[in-house]
């Protein structure tokens, strides 16, 4: 039975990732605000045959982090595998008008939490079965998006650090990513017009926009291919080849 983190796994790509990975497993599941969602998905995963801790927290602040570290550290002294997929857009805002507040509030989500649950997690990953950490990053990182040239830079940021840590933690522990393109999820429903996704859609050279099952499988490899890492992995259709 693997002891497998997952952040914000209340929605999206967390939560088919938590399905996807539930049986026979152990299942640290962190959200913040889908608390019904959160408790919906607990009880279907007790039925797919996981053990299932759901932990509570705004991981946009450091304290949040420690306190729910601490928390994990009264359920467990170990860690396999630790999933850093929460994360977002928050708002999209033109280059020329940048809000200080918006891209502290974008960095503190989707970078500074990560880095400081990633540090957290060490200990107990240096205590598990073949540890290994998967990213969650983001198309936009090299590709760009409109209004969202921050999320693409902290997306960017995480690239790197993923970059950094293979070197640092190798041997004992990999850490890979996965860059997904337009998948359909409740980030868009905060972000993007439904006129946006059919574009999207159209532009992609499958004529489509992806599903958090394409996400979640991509994870679930990079978490098995014990040779693969470093990494970053596109699932996005085609839209964009390095
Ligand atoms: N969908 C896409 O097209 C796309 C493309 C590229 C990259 N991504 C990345 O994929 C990851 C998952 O996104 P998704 O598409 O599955 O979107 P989503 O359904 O909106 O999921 C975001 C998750 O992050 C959690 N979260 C947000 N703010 C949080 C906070 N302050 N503290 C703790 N948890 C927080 C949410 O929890 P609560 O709802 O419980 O607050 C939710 O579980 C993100 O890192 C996103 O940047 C998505």
């Amino acid at each position: 039975m693997a002891k497998i983190l997952i952040t914000g796994a209340s929605t999206g790509i967390g939560a088919e990732t938590s399905r996807l990975l539930a049986e026979n497993n152990e299942l640290f599941l962190v959200y913040n605000r889908s608390e019904e969602k959160a408790k919906q998905l607990e009880a279907e995963l007790g039925d797919l045959g996981a053990k299932v801790h759901l932990l509570q927290a705004d991981i946009t602040s450091e304290i949040a982090c420690i306190e729910l570290f601490r928390q994990i550290g009264e359920l467990t002294d170990s860690l396999d595998v630790l999933v850093n997929n929460a994360g977002g857009l928050v708002r999209r805002q033109a280059a020329d008008a940048l809000d200080w507040q918006l891209m502290q509030e974008i960095f503190n989500l989707n970078v500074f939490s990560l880095f400081k649950i990633t540090s957290l997690a060490l200990p107990f990953l240096r205590k598990g079965e073949k540890p290994s950490i998967v990213n969650i990053t983001s198309i936009a990182s090299r590709h760009g998006a409109p209004g969202a040239t921050i999320y693409g830079a902290a997306k960017g940021s995480v690239d790197t650090f993923t970059r950094g840590l293979c070197k640092e933690l190798a041997p004992e522990i990999r850490i890979n990513s996965v860059s997904p393109g337009v998948i359909v999820t409740p980030f868009h429903d905060k972000v993007s017009t439904p006129e946006q996704m059919v574009a999207w859609a159209e532009g992609n050279p499958l004529k489509r926009n992806g599903t958090p099952n394409n996400i979640a499988t991509a994870i679930k490899f990079l978490i098995e291919n014990d040779f693969i890492n470093g990494e970053s992995i596109d699932v996005n259709g085609g839209l964009l080849m390095r």
